[in-house]
C-alpha cells in the first residue's frame, strides 16, 4: 500500500514528504502549469526534496508515439532516480506504451475511464495504471466500481501491473478504492493533510496536556521538563 503525493508545490512536498510515509510524486501537465516555473527546473527541484529513491511521475505530452518514446529518454536522461513516464491510453500511447517497455523505461498509464484501458495498457506493459476515479464519478460512473474491477482483472490474469488510483476529491474514495484493491492512492496535498485530522484527536490531546500541566506545572510542555 503506497501513497502518492498529486502535486508540483514544493513547499507542500517538502512538508508531506517530511512529515508522512509517502512514496513519491506524481504530476500532470494541469499540475505543472499551476506552479507557473519552467517545468524542468521545478520537476529537478522536486527531485531534489524527494530524492532519488522515491518515485517521481512526469507526463508525456506527444500525440504521437515516436514523440512520446522521445520526451520519455529525455525526461529519464535529465531527472535521474525511479522516474516514471505517464502516458495517456490512447492508441498512440499504449503503442509507446510497448516501445518503452522495450528499453526498460517504467510508464505509468493515465487517463484510465474503463478496465479494458487498463487491461491494454498492462498488456502492453506498463508497470502502473491510473484510473481517474472522482472524473468517472462526474460522469455518473463508478470509479471506486472500475478500480475493483481493474483489480480483479490483473489479479485474474497474472498481470504484473500496480494500480496508482487518482482523481480524489475525498478521503472515502481514496479509503474506498484501498478496499477494493488499489495497491496505492495518489492524493493532493490538502486530501492527505485531512487523512489525519479528526476534531476528537485534537480535544483528547488537549485534555491530556492541560491534566499533565495541572499536575506537573503550567510551563511543563514535555514529559522531560
Ligand atoms: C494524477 O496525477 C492525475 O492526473 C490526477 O490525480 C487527476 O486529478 P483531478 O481529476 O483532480 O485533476
Amino acid at each position: 500500500m503506497k501513497i502518492y503525493i498529486d502535486s508540483a508545490n514544493v513547499k507542500s512536498i517538502e512538508r508531506l514528504t517530511e512529515y508522512f510515509p509517502v512514496a513519491g510524486v506524481t504530476t500532470n501537465p494541469t499540475i505543472l502549469v499551476n506552479e507557473k516555473k519552467p517545468y524542468l527546473p521545478l520537476l529537478k527541484e522536486i527531485r531534489g526534496v524527494i530524492g532519488g529513491d522515491k518515485a517521481l511521475f512526469v507526463q508525456a505530452i506527444g500525440n504521437k508515439a515516436e514523440d512520446i518514446v522521445k520526451e520519455a529518454e529525455f525526461l529519464a536522461e535529465q531527472l535521474p532516480g525511479k522516474t516514471i513516464i505517464k502516458i495517456p491510453v490512447t492508441d498512440e500511447g499504449v503503442k509507446a506504451i510497448k516501445l518503452l517497455a522495450q528499453e526498460q523505461i517504467e510508464t505509468l498509464a493515465t487517463t484510465i475511464y474503463t478496465p479494458f484501458q487498463a487491461v491494454l495498457a498492462a498488456l502492453a506493459g506498463a508497470s502502473y495504471v491510473a484510473p481517474y476515479v472522482n472524473r468517472i464519478e462526474n460522469l455518473g460512473g463508478n470509479g471506486v466500481g472500475v478500480t475493483a474491477e481493474i483489480a480483479q482483472l490483473l489479479q485474474a490474469h497474472g498481470l504484473n501491473c500496480e494500480i496508482i488510483a487518482a482523481s480524489f476529491k475525498n478521503i472515502h474514495q481514496v479509503q474506498s478504492v484501498f478496499l477494493s484493491g488499489a495497491e496505492s492512492a495518489t492524493v493532493s496535498p490538502d486530501l492527505i493533510e485531512k487523512m489525519i485530522e479528526f476534531p476528537s484527536t485534537a480535544t483528547d490531546v488537549a485534555d491530556f496536556k492541560k491534566q499533565w500541566q495541572g499536575a506537573y506545572g503550567e510551563n511543563c510542555e514535555t514529559i522531560i521538563d
